[in-house]
């Protein structure tokens, strides 16, 4: 058993069997001061304040933070090559939909990823995923949605496989085949050929995500996709209304959806829709700073009783950042999260969005022993307060430092 003790703020605990927080429980971080916290074979057995059990190891925490490691539920970080070009185009005045209609946008990367080898893929993908992990990522779902035709599409979801068995952590496939209209394709073909890549795509992957937006796919198409989805055993997780209220919450919220992502633009409808149901919402604010589009309306979710998630969205076109306390602190100098509803939002929220919380994503007994240690002196309002002061000592994944 390895013992950590001296732990100033040990946060994210959860009591056993809880999936989720939601509206008022997200104000609770689950804290204890001055704790330990005791790990064998990779899992959490215990924690406490006062007397700590015997233990072979010892670690001492020097008065330092453990917090879970944070839950990526929405990122798309197997691409190749970037998209530094558009930055210009964008600085110069273009928006995310003008450079989408010149043909670039994620057309672009879809170009660089089909003329881009299966090994040369991962290779790049790898370093991003080591990047994340570094940063105190322990459980990441990754999309496809670049390769736009069945091969690129299924090199991909090859990639987040091969990347998910080779790295300590907990890795989750989305196949996000309708991200955009593939070259050669009509709107009409293209949806159906999403639907005959289904059997392939589910033997890879473990989600289904369709971008239900102004310009992109219907709530209609979207149905039809989620509806082929389901048949193979692939719940969904849709973008929506990033754009445009796009009825995309909607049809998620229908088909029992595992989360609705993105939501800078939303009504009370959207609101009323997700209220009482298994669906996650899922708000990334590195979209929000990125393209300069409205944040979420975070509060007004946890006002209605309702569980949110925070995640990065990492891609090259609208969030190039995998950073997710950059997200928390973010939601809370944008949407008036507290720290605790931030933290709960990039940590146990999160895991429930893709589908991990049963094993990850809080300080559990019996959960993996996924954890950040910080330098001593930090407290949960720092992280997002000195929002890129280094602070992270060790990042733990199943107990061992990574
Ligand atoms: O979540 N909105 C659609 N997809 C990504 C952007 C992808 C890209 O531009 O490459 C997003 O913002
Ligand atoms: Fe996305």
């Amino acid at each position: 058993m390895i013992l950590f003790r001296n732990i100033g703020e040990l946060a994210g605990i959860a009591p056993e069997g809880l999936l989720r927080r939601q509206g008022a429980e997200m104000a609770d971080a689950g804290i204890l001061h001055d704790a330990w916290l005791a790990v064998e074979d990779g899992r959490i057995v215990d924690y406490g304040t006062g007397q700590a059990p015997e233990a072979d190891e010892v670690i001492d925490a020097r008065g330092g933070m453990i917090l879970p490691t944070f839950c990526d539920s929405h990122t798309h970080l197997v691409y190749a090559g970037c998209r530094d070009g558009e930055f210009l185009d964008k600085i110069n005045g273009l928006s995310y939909e003008q450079i989408a209609a010149r043909g670039g946008g994620i057309l672009n990367s879809s170009d660089l990823l089909n003329a881009t080898s299966e090994d040369e893929l991962l290779a790049q993908s790898i370093e991003r995923v080591r990047e994340v992990l570094a940063m105190g990522t322990g459980a990441l779902e990754i999309k496809s949605g670049y390769g736009l035709n069945p091969e690129g599409e299924m090199k991909m979801l090859r990639v987040i496989r091969r990347i998910r068995e080779s790295v300590p952590a907990s890795v989750r496939a989305t196949f996000l085949g309708a991200h955009a209209v593939g070259r050669g394709y009509t709107q009409g073909e293209y949806v159906q050929a999403v639907i005959d890549m289904m059997p392939q795509a589910a033997e890879l992957a473990d989600y289904v995500d369709v971008f239900c937006d102004e310009g992109f796919f219907t709530p209609a198409e979207t149905e039809r996709i989620l509806k082929a989805g389901a048949r193979h055993g692939l719940r969904g997780k849709i973008h929506a209304n990033e754009l445009a209220v796009s009825g995309g919450v909607q049809a998620g919220v229908r088909h029992n959806a595992l989360s609705v992502d993105h939501l800078e633009r939303t009504t009370d409808a959207e609101i009323e829709a997700l209220r009482g149901r298994e669906t996650m919402p899922v708000m990334l604010p590195g979209t929000s700073f990125f393209l300069g589009i409205p944040y979420g309306r975070a509060k007004d979710y946890i006002k209605a009783g309702i569980g949110l998630a925070l995640a990065s969205d990492y891609n090259p076109g609208s969030s190039p950042s995998g950073d997710m306390r950059f997200v928390m602190a973010l939601a809370c100098i944008h949407m008036r999260l507290t720290p605790a509803e931030a933290l709960n939002a990039v940590t146990m929220n999160g895991a429930y969005a893709m589908g991990v919380s049963d094993i990850t994503g809080s300080i559990t007994r019996g959960k993996r022993a996924d954890f950040i240690l910080t330098q001593p002196g930090w407290t949960l309002t720092k992280l997002p307060y000195l929002h890129h002061t280094p602070y992270i000592r060790s990042v733990y994944l199943e107990g061992k430092a990574i």
